[in-house]
């Protein structure tokens, strides 16, 4: 099972709307799909149409390892599912810090679930905290969605330099713009700063885009019902960009 985390130290920047849309693509592609809703605020959960309630919760779920099973959800998409979160996730870190190894509490939760899924994507919440950490101790390739500002940027710096110091294993680091607007300059400078000096970065960004912003109403992927837009098409050219650089 190959574990896809969408994070930014940053909200606001794309990152469940970006988790939808990608594990959607993986999940029609045939893969076996799960995507973990790990932000108290629910909004992958929102979009894939859960009920945002969890019998039992956080307290429920790190009461051991089959407690992950019983909060799988189908969302009625061929082979994608959803752990689904609600207002209980605002307890995880302190929950995790309680446990016997910190950093490693969500990984084990995983870990019965790695012979039924192919791809796991980890729909962050925002900032460094105690379940960020957990994440990055088990993530295969870090998503790393930007709005094209030299802020952006100096949040993304912040992430590698921490990134340096902790990390264990593997992971890598794909980052890439979101609700890029070519109409403002300072996007324009910024993207194409980046795509000369920093090849690390993704070629494909999301632009800003009225069609991505519906599927707040539309609470679906954005392939559902727009399947032949430009947007939709370079999704796809994103994803396909990300399993070619993630193999
Ligand atoms: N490419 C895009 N174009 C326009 N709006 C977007 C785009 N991506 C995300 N949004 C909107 O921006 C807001 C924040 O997106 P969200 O995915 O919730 O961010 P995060 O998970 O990082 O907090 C939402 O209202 C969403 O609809
Ligand atoms: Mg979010």
């Amino acid at each position: 099972m190959k574990i896809f985390s969408v994070y930014n130290i940053k909200g606001g920047v794309g990152k469940t709307t970006t988790s939808v849309n990608l594990a959607y693509l993986s999940a029609a592609a045939g893969a076996q799909t799960l995507i973990w809703d790990l932000d108290p605020q629910g909004g992958t959960s929102y979009y894939l149409c859960v009920k945002p309630k969890i019998k039992g919760g956080t307290d429920e779920l790190l009461q051991g390892r089959n407690r992950t099973m019983a909060q799988l959800r189908m969302t009625g998409y061929p082979n994608l599912d959803l752990l689904p979160s609600d207002i209980s996730y605002r307890h995880l870190d302190a929950q995790l810090a309680k446990s016997t190894r910190p950093l490693h509490g969500l990984e084990r939760l995983v870990a019965p679930l790695a012979k039924q899924y192919d791809h796991l994507f980890l729909d962050c919440p925002p900032g460094l905290s105690l379940v960020t950490e957990n994440v990055f101790q088990m993530t295969d390739v870090l998503l790393v969605p930007m709005i094209p500002t030299p802020l952006s940027l100096r949040a993304y710096n912040r992430l590698v330099q921490f990134l340096v110091k902790r990390r264990t294993k593997k992971l890598r680091v794909l980052p890439f713009f979101n609700m890029v607007n070519p109409d403002k300059p300072i996007h324009r400078v910024v993207t194409k700063n980046i795509s000369e000096k920093h090849p690390i970065f993704l070629k494909n960004g999301v632009p800003e885009s009225n069609l991505i912003e519906a599927m707040g109403v539309k609470r679906s992927p954005i392939f559902t019902y727009a399947r032949e837009s430009p947007e939709a098409d370079g999704l796809r050219a994103l994803w396909q960009e990300i399993i070619r650089r993630s193999a």
